[in-house]
């Protein structure tokens, strides 16, 4: 008599081992009720979709920039997220909240980090510096490894094309008004690629809760 008295044919999970296809489908039914219970109680979550105080979407010429950043790559080198540890907010200023992104579409948190995080880089620099960090980095920080990108300087804004994406995060749901999109041009009037980066930059942790201030009292640590 064999020692094992369980026929393989009545040994379902053998059967389940020896199928790679159903096998992958359970993996895939048991995950995702994982995913279902972390993800599905933060859509009623209203710190994580309801924008934080202050926070509304981005103006024209800040759109413009915030498009530019993303075509040009910059979240290859550059988070948008400040983590809740001690080391991240001695350095960066306080830990990014959901409510400061909701208007971000794609968000721009990233996980690289060649370059440093910018969530709260806004003010930190004058207008001037940041045109010409831009334009060669080298020039202000010369051990800087970050790529010049000058061409931003004699690019022009496209109208059309900011106040359609204006209209199509509208349709999303961003509360942009009639007037907001009528006034996209004047917005936009005689101003660069390079002048709507800066006015991104600059806006970046504008609305970052302030050290001792309510959403400290969330729970996480500083
Ligand atoms: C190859 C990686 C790389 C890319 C791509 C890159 N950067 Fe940087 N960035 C850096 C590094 C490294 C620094 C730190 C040295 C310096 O200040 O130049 C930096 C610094 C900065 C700073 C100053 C931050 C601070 O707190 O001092 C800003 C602002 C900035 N980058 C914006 C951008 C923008 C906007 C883009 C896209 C147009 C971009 N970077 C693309 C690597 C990169």
């Amino acid at each position: 008599m064999s020692q094992d008295n369980v026929k393989p044919e009545n040994n379902k999970h053998e059967k389940i081992e020896k199928n790679v296809g159903l096998m992958a489908v359970l993996i895939a039914v048991a995950i995702s009720f994982g995913g279902l219970a972390e993800i599905v109680p933060l859509m009623f979550q209203a710190e994580a979709v309801e924008p934080a105080p202050g926070v509304k979407p981005y103006p024209a010429l800040e759109l413009a920039g915030r498009d530019i950043y993303v075509r040009e790559g910059c979240y290859n080198c550059h988070s948008q997220m400040i983590r809740t540890l001690r080391f991240e907010t001695e350095r960066y200023g306080h830990y990014s909240l959901a409510g400061e992104s909701v208007y971000d579409r794609p968000f721009q948190w990233g996980s690289k980090r060649t370059g440093p995080d910018l969530a709260r880089v806004g003010g930190r620099y004058s207008d001037d510096w940041h045109q010409v960090h831009l334009i060669n980095p080298r020039d202000v920080v010369p051990q800087s490894n970050m790529p010049a990108y000058p061409w931003l300087a004699d690019a022009p804004l496209n109208v059309d094309s900011v106040a359609r994406r204006m209209g199509a995060l509208r349709a999303l749901g961003d509360p942009y008004t009639d007037e907001d999109i009528a006034g996209v041009a004047a917005a936009l009037d005689g101003k660069t690629e390079l002048d709507a980066m800066v006015a991104y930059l600059q806006g970046l942790g504008r609305h970052a809760p302030r050290p001792g201030s309510q959403a400290n009292a969330t729970g996480a640590a500083q």
